[in-house]
């Protein structure tokens, strides 16, 4: 029996459904991305019971594979039910990414996939994931090496680039109109709308732009003097969150570089505030950044508040 919502959030499905990833037919366009922690075995079974066209593994380590850590075949397990199937491999060896590809040709995935798209700090440590992006040349030997050692198709996951700052603002100039006309503009929010230049025009990008980065460098094309970042907490401080935590209120941009490097701010909270003052000021001894409360009662941002950043 279906209820009119069920009606009304019904997707309009493609008449022609199936597509083909090299040999391999795909009997829809619902594909369950690879998600590390989530898309199990059992969650995969789910997915499948539920119509996922393509079922995708959580990624693998080759060289977890290589060393055969008991705990990376658990992974590899696949039951007969998912087909079509991806797996995926992360790495940065050619070498090596081809000799465990050609070894695990035989388990029953359909598809190999590798991973050039991973943001996370443990693996972009090790040069593997995202970072790739970055060496166009390695991307090629490794996507080379693999598909020279092995006869499934062979796919890459990529991201739209290693860093998420922004590098440029579409609509600079009318803000820089505006401001100069005295007017107060309201841009970037939340970072703004990412985009990127393809061919002649602008294609929207499902990515995600840093909005303290994107409001550094909106300070640095306006040539501003000074850059004010608003947040919840007073000042910026050292062990914040811990018995000792100390508040600044000053730090020049080589004691936040400092800072930076021993941890002190939070990961997608101070720390990106922090790089946007250190990117903004640069080698500027007349630019400044302050770092404060945003006061909801609407109280000026008075001298001798918050933290000052200079050279
Ligand atoms: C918890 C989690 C784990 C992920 N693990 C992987 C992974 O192992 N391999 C991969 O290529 N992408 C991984 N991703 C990225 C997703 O496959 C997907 O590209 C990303 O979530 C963007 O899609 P969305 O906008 O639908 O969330 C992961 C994402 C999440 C949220």
């Amino acid at each position: 029996m279906s209820s009119n919502l069920d009606s009304k959030l019904r997707y309009e499905l493609p008449k022609e459904m199936k597509w083909k990833i090299g040999n391999v037919e795909i009997p829809n366009r619902f594909v369950l991305a690879p998600m590390a922690g989530v898309t199990d075995l059992a969650f995969r079974r789910l997915c499948k019971e539920q119509g996922a066209g393509l079922l995708c593994m959580e990624m693998i380590s080759a060289k977890a594979i290589s060393y055969k850590n008991k705990n990376t075949r658990a992974l590899m397990e696949i039951d007969p039910v998912e087909h079509p199937i991806s797996m995926q491999l992360f790495g940065s060896e050619p070498e090596l990414m081809a000799e465990v590809a050609k070894e695990i040709e035989e388990e029953p995935f359909d598809i190999l996939d590798i991973n050039m798209g991973c943001p996370v700090p443990k693996v972009v440590n090790n040069g593997e994931g995202s970072p790739l992006l970055k060496n166009p040349e390695l991307i090629v030997k490794i996507v080379k090496s693999i598909s020279s050692a092995i006869q499934k198709p062979l796919t890459v996951k990529v991201r739209i680039g290693f860093e998420n700052e922004p590098v440029d603002i579409v609509e600079m100039d009318a803000i820089r109109a505006l401001t100069d006309a005295d007017q107060i503009v309201v841009a970037c929010g939340g970072g703004g709308i990412p985009v990127l230049s393809q061919d002649n025009h602008l294609k929207g990008a499902s990515a995600v732009i840093e909005k303290d980065l994107a409001a550094g460098k909106l300070a640095e094309l306006l040539e501003a003097d000074m850059l004010v970042i608003l947040t919840s907490v007073d000042n910026v401080c050292l062990d914040y969150g811990t018995e000792n935590e100390r508040p600044l209120s000053s730090m020049t941009v080589a004691e936040a570089k400092k800072y930076m490097e021993q941890g002190q701010f939070g990961e997608g909270d101070m720390q990106p505030k922090i790089q946007a003052a250190i990117d903004f000021i640069g080698d500027s001894a007349i630019r400044s950044v302050l770092i404060t409360k945003l006061h909801v009662d609407g109280s000026q941002v008075t001298p001798g508040m918050g933290t000052m950043i200079t050279k």
